[in-house]
């Protein structure tokens, strides 16, 4: 991957960050919200991709088709000021994949600017996919503290639902199936 979009982010901008961004949604309300920061979408489907590139006209934006652990380490330490990741794949977020998605939110937590936050929301499921009780909501939420403590992270906010200025496509369709689809804010931040 190389390293060219980099020249193209304005000294003037706060930098924000989207891993996965699907169809881009989330991306253009932001960017069109929010003159004052640059965006990157990193997105490694190809059909997202291009309808993200069909939907989002903002010229704040960039979008990269292309795998996130290739982008992150480019940037410099202390230089994003926004990372967001909603409904990451399983693999950078079930606790049976630990060991291979740590190390990225490692990455992400030296790219952040000190008082810069990272946007995570995610779902949280039953393994034979009934509903989730109260106790497996919790100590699911409590076992994700701990991991992004451990990192580093310091925990602003982790509260079940999301903000509304976050919706997705996805999120959107996954909210039709509440009581087995429990979803979690997390807002984290770095010292
Ligand atoms: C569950 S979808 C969520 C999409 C979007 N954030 C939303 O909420 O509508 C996860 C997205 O992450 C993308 N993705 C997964 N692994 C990726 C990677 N390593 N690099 C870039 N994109 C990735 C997938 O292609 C998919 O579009």
């Amino acid at each position: 991957m190389s390293k060219e979009f980099l020249a193209d982010i304005p000294k003037d901008k706060k930098l924000v960050v989207e891993l996965g961004m699907g169809d881009g949604n989330l991306l253009k309300l932001l960017s069109e919200k929010n003159q004052d920061y640059y965006f990157i979408g990193i997105e490694k489907q190809e059909s997202y991709f291009n309808k993200a590139k069909y939907n989002i006209k903002s010229q704040n934006v960039k979008i990269l088709h292309t795998l996130f652990e290739a982008v992150l380490p480019l940037f410099e330490d202390n230089s994003i000021h926004k990372v967001i990741s909603v409904l990451p794949d399983p693999k950078y977020i079930d606790k049976n994949y630990k060991s291979n998605w740590e190390i990225l939110y490692k990455i992400i937590y030296k790219k952040l600017v000190r008082q810069g936050k990272f946007i995570l929301i995610t779902e949280i499921t039953n393994e034979l996919f009934q509903p989730v009780s109260n106790y497996e909501f919790y100590k699911e939420v409590e076992n994700l503290k701990q991991i992004f403590q451990s990192i580093g992270y310091i925990v602003l906010t982790a509260f079940e639902g999301y903000q509304e200025n976050y919706t997705t496509s996805f999120l959107q369709e996954f909210n039709g199936d509440p009581k087995r689809i429990r979803i979690i804010n997390f807002e984290f931040t770095k010292n």
